[in-house]
């Protein structure tokens, strides 16, 4: 009985009431359901319905439906007491009923509490992380790779089935670049040692040679032809260049327990894009311009759609638009969601634009997601390649701080490098995934490391004191019937913020917003901590008294650990 139940029985009761006092409006208990709010201050109630809102349709004043509603709640079930209030009815939800109703289901429940049933029988496709090879994998990924899997998780909460693909960019002008370059400056041992550095460095290198030696340019041109007529030798750098890219990005990915379905990466996608062409010509959309081919946006308000180069090579947008095709057919999604850095907005505007008219009706499936800039200590902090942080440098950075704060606060703990890792990056990401994700955001690394505050060691730490107070107490109670027991106001506080789980799923599903559950995270958190320090737990006035607390704490950790797997976070049992 989480609260989106508890607003369903109210919503039902509410309609009730009008059918009978009003019999000529009409109300769904849906619309009443999603009327609900929390109101700013607990001793007004735990809900309340703003009567205003219902004004027209009852054709009355709110005070009097106010009045008329709270005259029909008697106390019984989910309902404590029900009060009219300068045109609100304020609900306060029965702390025996959030006792039966709520807790033993989460118990029973345990990881599928919280879960939806909204996406059941769906697929959704995810298009996410998708770093370019040869360019370093920097930190302005994390928005894609953080948000989009947990996305994807989310979905999968909901009932969806998912699949995940890395969109590598593994095709393009680098690619010639690059051979150019480890011809001239590479070094096989090299390359192997280093991995994914050296490639970036030589990457590096030819850029900075071609500004005295512009024919660079050409000769790189030249091998890109070459590796797109198929030349042997070529194609065999460019397998081994992206197997040794994937093999790195595969080691952040742990990091995160993100696993792909596939890494189809751009190149995948060449030779479809022929089938996109004919099907442009097909329908006339394909319009020639100084040599180039395009789609004219004009008409929708966009700059045209670039979809072959004069010499007749594909770019990124035919790509794309191949990339749906082929994904539609493959995977037969309702939904195919993009999770990129705003500034593909315009992109993939035109993208879902032109599927459209090319008569795909499932064009209305697409949706970009896109995240605003990341930058570390105000962008100071510049690393060996340049000018960008790594994302696998601030994952260790973080990572060897938390090391150094373990070994003064806990220096005998087990696994204590895992802990650390998990720690260290979940405090990375738990950061940027509290912000809404269309802002700017810049780390300060030491405020993010904080035990304290608002902070992912904060959160993890909430758990693994869940953990150790069950364990102190002997293990989990079998018995699940707190009927002897009347719940303090923490407890109560802390049992409807539980109570809002599936809500905060369906909030942070509905507005593609990860930071939902951050936030939700953090409530709960703030209200286990209140009911730890306001009630004993282990060792408390009475045996009913702890087996509930011991219970409730079970339930919290239930939560909190679900929650955070939602966004990508671990959570060590010890800390
Ligand atoms: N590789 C691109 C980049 O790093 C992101 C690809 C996004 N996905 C797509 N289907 N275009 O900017």
């Amino acid at each position: 009985m989480s609260i989106l139940d508890c607003k369903n029985a109210l919503a039902a009761d509410v309609c009730r009431v009008i059918a009978d006092k009003y019999p000529q409006a009409a109300v769904t208990e849906e619309e009443i359901a999603g009327m609900f709010e929390y109101p700013p201050d607990a001793g007004m109630g735990d809900l309340a319905l703003p009567c205003f809102k219902l004004a027209r349709a009852l054709r009355s004043a709110p005070p009097k439906i106010a009045a008329d509603l709270a005259s029909a709640f008697d106390g019984d079930g989910a309902v404590e007491t029900a009060e009219a209030v300068n045109g609100y009815l304020n609900i306060k939800v029965s702390s025996a009923f959030l006792r039966d109703g709520l807790l033993p289901e989460i118990l029973a429940e345990k990881e599928n509490y919280g879960r939806l049933h909204t996406g059941d029988g769906k697929t959704a496709v995810f298009d996410y992380s998708s770093p370019n090879v040869a360019k370093p994998f920097h930190v302005g990924h994390l928005g894609s790779t953080a948000i989009g899997h947990s996305l994807k998780l989310i979905h999968e909460f909901a009932g969806w089935k998912t699949v995940a693909v890395n969109h590598l960019g593994d095709w393009g002008t680098q690619f010639g670049k690059l051979i150019v370059a480890y011809r001239r400056w590479g070094d096989k041992a090299e390359v192997e040692a280093k991995g994914i550095d050296e490639l970036v460095a030589l990457y590096v290198r030819f850029h900075k040679e071609a500004e005295e030696h512009p024919e660079l340019e050409d000769e790189a041109r030249a091998e890109f032809t070459r590796l797109e007529n198929g030349d042997e030798q070529n194609i065999g750098l460019w397998k081994w260049f992206i197997a040794l890219s994937i093999e790195e990005y595969k080691k952040t990915y742990a990091q995160l327990n993100i696993e792909f379905d596939h890494y189809t990466g751009e190149s995948f996608y060449v030779d479809k894009v022929g089938e996109v062409i004919d099907l442009l010509r097909e329908k006339d959309l394909l319009k020639v311009d100084q040599g180039a081919s395009i789609v004219d946006l004009e008409e929708y308000g966009m700059p045209p759609a670039l979809i072959l180069k004069s010499d007749g090579s594909t770019i990124y947008a035919a790509r794309d638009l191949a990339a749906a095709i082929y994904r539609k057919r493959t995977f037969d999604f309702s939904r195919c969601v993009y999770v990129t850095s705003a500034q593909q907005s315009l992109h993939f505007a035109q993208i879902f634009k032109v599927l459209g008219l090319m008569g795909f009706d499932w064009a209305d499936q697409m949706v970009h997601v896109p995240y605003g800039t990341v930058s570390i200590d105000g962008g100071k902090l510049a690393t060996r390649t340049g000018n960008v942080v790594l994302l696998k440098d601030i994952f260790a950075r973080a990572t060897e701080k938390v090391k150094g704060i373990m070994a003064e606060k806990n220096p005998d703990l087990e696994n204590a490098d895992e802990v650390a890792e998990a720690v260290g990056v979940g405090a990375i990401v738990f950061h940027y995934l509290s912000n809404s994700r269309i802002k700017d955001i810049n780390f300060v690394i030491d405020d993010v490391l904080s035990f304290e505050g608002n902070t992912g060691p904060y959160a993890q730490y909430t758990y693994a004191r869940c953990a150790s107070i069950i364990e102190k107490a002997g293990g989990v109670p079998a018995d699940a019937d707190f009927a002897g027991y009347e719940p303090q106001e923490p407890e109560k506080a802390l049992l409807l913020e539980l109570s809002r789980f599936p809500e905060a799923v369906a909030d942070a599903l509905a507005s593609y917003e990860p930071m939902v559950i951050t936030r939700y995270v953090l409530s709960v958190c703030a209200a286990f901590n209140r009911f730890y320090h306001e009630c004993r737990i282990v060792g408390a006035e009475s045996g009913e008294a702890s087996k509930f607390r011991v219970s409730l704490t079970a339930a919290v950790k239930q939560v909190i650990g679900s929650a955070l797997h939602l966004i990508c976070l671990k959570t060590p049992e010890k800390i």
